[in-house]
This record gives structure tokens, sequence and C-alpha cells, in this order.
């Protein structure tokens, strides 16, 4: 629970857009240090140099969250110039869609890579570090927000992929908040669940590594392209908005944020198919033009 956030340090990944641009922007005008981090260069120049006039302290690092070494350098580096972060933002991510049994071990390696190992080596590289200062200083506290998704709560058909990598991020982020409690009270955790929100998630396929950029998509890979451009094109809700959830959550040391609680409806009745025993419900129950087109699509193809 962080109430004032001026002179601490936040280290965002996936800096360059979206919703780790908009905290970086909300940290810079509550005079926080900032640690820029992303694996797209040119977003991240232009990112550190909007940042950077605004006069916060700031290091900007190109760094693949799901490089260990890499990763294992930025810690280093964001402990030699600022000590301890007070916030980690373990959000960059990438979406990749098709039926499960269609992605290639190495779309697999890349999203797993990206969106569990990068929150997995935030954790257990700052956590400590984190600790430590708190154990130094009674008054000192920290939050980690990782991002997950609806995804990770849901299990929508055709990016079985992403559903995947997302439901990790929920589990590993519960049990880090209740891991955290076991042993202080400076420090917490949330994890944040979005629904569709104009972002560049749906064209993360410009930071495929360039042996995966090759593969030639399926059609199925093709439909869920398709759908998730419009999706998160025609979101409602914007990336600066959900960015200044992230910061009430801290604030508040709430744990679930969700950018739609009335998707949440969804989440409800996935859970009480699970302690009813009965099968996975139709997810097209609301939308049912959008189930029927997507069978006719697939079957046809
Ligand atoms: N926008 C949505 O509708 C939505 C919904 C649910 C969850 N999310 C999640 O939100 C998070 C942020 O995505 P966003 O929506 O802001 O999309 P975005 O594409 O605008 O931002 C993601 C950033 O992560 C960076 N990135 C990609 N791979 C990286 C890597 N290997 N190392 C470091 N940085 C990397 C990208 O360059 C980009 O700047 C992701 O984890 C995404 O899965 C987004």
């Amino acid at each position: 629970m962080i109430q004032d956030f001026k002179g601490k340090t936040a280290v965002l990944t996936g800096a360059g857009s979206g919703f780790g641009l908009e905290c970086a922007r909300i940290g810079a005008k509550l005079g926080m240090n900032l640690v820029l981090v992303d694996v797209q260069q040119d977003a991240l120049d232009k990112a550190t140099a909007e940042l950077q006039a605004t006069g916060v302290q700031l290091l900007s690092r190109k760094v693949d969250v799901s490089d260990q070494a890499q990763m294992e350098a930025l810690a280093a580096d964001v402990f030699k110039t600022f000590g301890a972060p007070h916030f980690v933002f373990n959000n960059a991510g990438v979406g990749s869609a098709g039926l499960i049994w269609e992605n290639s071990v190495k779309d697999w390696e890349w999203v797993l890579g990206v969106n569990v190992w990068g929150v997995i080596h935030g954790v257990r590289l700052f956590t400590p570090m984190m600790l430590d200062a708190a154990s130094k200083d009674p008054n000192w506290r920290g939050h980690i927000v990782n991002t997950a998704s609806m995804a990770g709560l849901l299990t929508p058909p055709n990016m079985g992929i992403y559903n995947v990598s997302k439901h990790a991020v929920v589990s590993l982020t519960e049990t880090l908040y209740q891991d955290l409690k076991l042993v202080s009270d400076q420090l917490s955790a949330s994890v944040l669940c979005p629904y569709f929100v104009p972002t560049g998630i749906s064209q993360s396929h410009r930071n495929k590594p360039a042996d995966l950029a090759d593969e030639k998509a399926t059609q199925s890979q093709l439909i869920g392209q398709a759908m998730s451009d419009k999706a998160v094109s025609s979101g409602k809700v914007t990336a600066a908005e959900v960015a200044q959830l992230v910061f009430d959550a801290i604030s508040a040391d709430r744990f679930y944020i969700f950018s739609h609680p009335r998707a949440l409806g969804n989440v409800r009745a996935r859970m009480e198919g699970i302690v009813n025993i009965t099968n996975p419900a139709d997810p097209f129950l609301e939308r049912p033009e959008i189930g029927v087109g997507l069978r006719a699509a697939l079957r046809k193809a």
C-alpha cells in the first residue's frame, strides 16, 4: 500500500506502449523515478524522450523480459541506480491466436517466454530486493503488479496459448500475494486483468523473434487475429483509465484490478460450472452470432 509516490521508483516492462506507457505517464506526474523497459527500441526511445522531458529521473533499457541474463542485468542496473524499486509492473505481454493444437513449439515458447517467464523473472529478481529494503526500514512500502488478462480467468476458444499464459500469471500472482503475507506487511501484490482495451496488443506479432516471423499462419490463426483486431480496437475503456486503476489499486492494496467488472459474469459462470461439475459452458451465450460465425468459418476451412 503506497500512499505517496513522489521520489519512489517504478520499474515498468512493456513501457513503450499501452498500459506500460500510461502507467509511466502517471508515475512521471506523481514525481516517481522511472525505469522504462521494452524490447521494441523505437517505441522505447519515443517513450523515453517524452518522459525525460517531464524532468523525472529515468533509466531506459532495451530488454527482452523472457531472457534471464538480460533481466538479471536490468535488476542489477536498477539497484545500482535507484536501490530497491517500490513499484514493479511486470506487464510486457504478447498475444497469439488459433486452435490450441496448431501453435508451433516456437510460438508456445515465445508467448510463454514473454507472458510467463517475463513475470517470473520480474518477481524472482525484484521481490528479494524489496523485502530487504522493507526489513531495513519499517516505513518502506512496495507493490508488485503483474498483468494477466480476463483470459486468465476464462477460457475463450481459439486463443489457447494466450489463455494458458494468463492463467499462469493469475496463479503466480495470487500465490505471490499469499507468500508475501507470510513474511511482510510492507509489500503487497495485485493482478491486472483487462478485457479488450485499445492498445498495440493485437499487433504483437511486430515483436516476434525473427525465426518465428516466417511461420505461415493457419486458417484458425488468421481468423483469431482478425477477431482480436476487431475486439481490441473497438474497446471503449482507454489504456490511460486502466493505468489509473492500477495506481488506485496500489494505494488501496486491492488485489484484483478489472477494467470491465461487468465481464465478471462470465467468470462466475465458469466457476459455477467447476463447482457444479458441469461441462464448460458455451462461451458465446451472450453473443451467439459470434459462435455461429466462428464455427462456420473453422468447419469450412
Ligand atoms: N489491451 C488489451 O486488450 C489487453 C487485455 C488483456 C491483457 N492485456 C495485457 O496487457 C499487457 C500490456 O499490453 P498492452 O495491451 O499495453 O499492449 P501493447 O502492445 O500496447 O504493449 C505491450 C508492450 O510490451 C512490449 N513487449 C513485447 N514483447 C516484449 C518482450 N519480450 N520484452 C519486453 N517488452 C516486450 C511491446 O514492445 C509493447 O511496447 C500485456 O501483458 C497484455 O497481454 C492487454
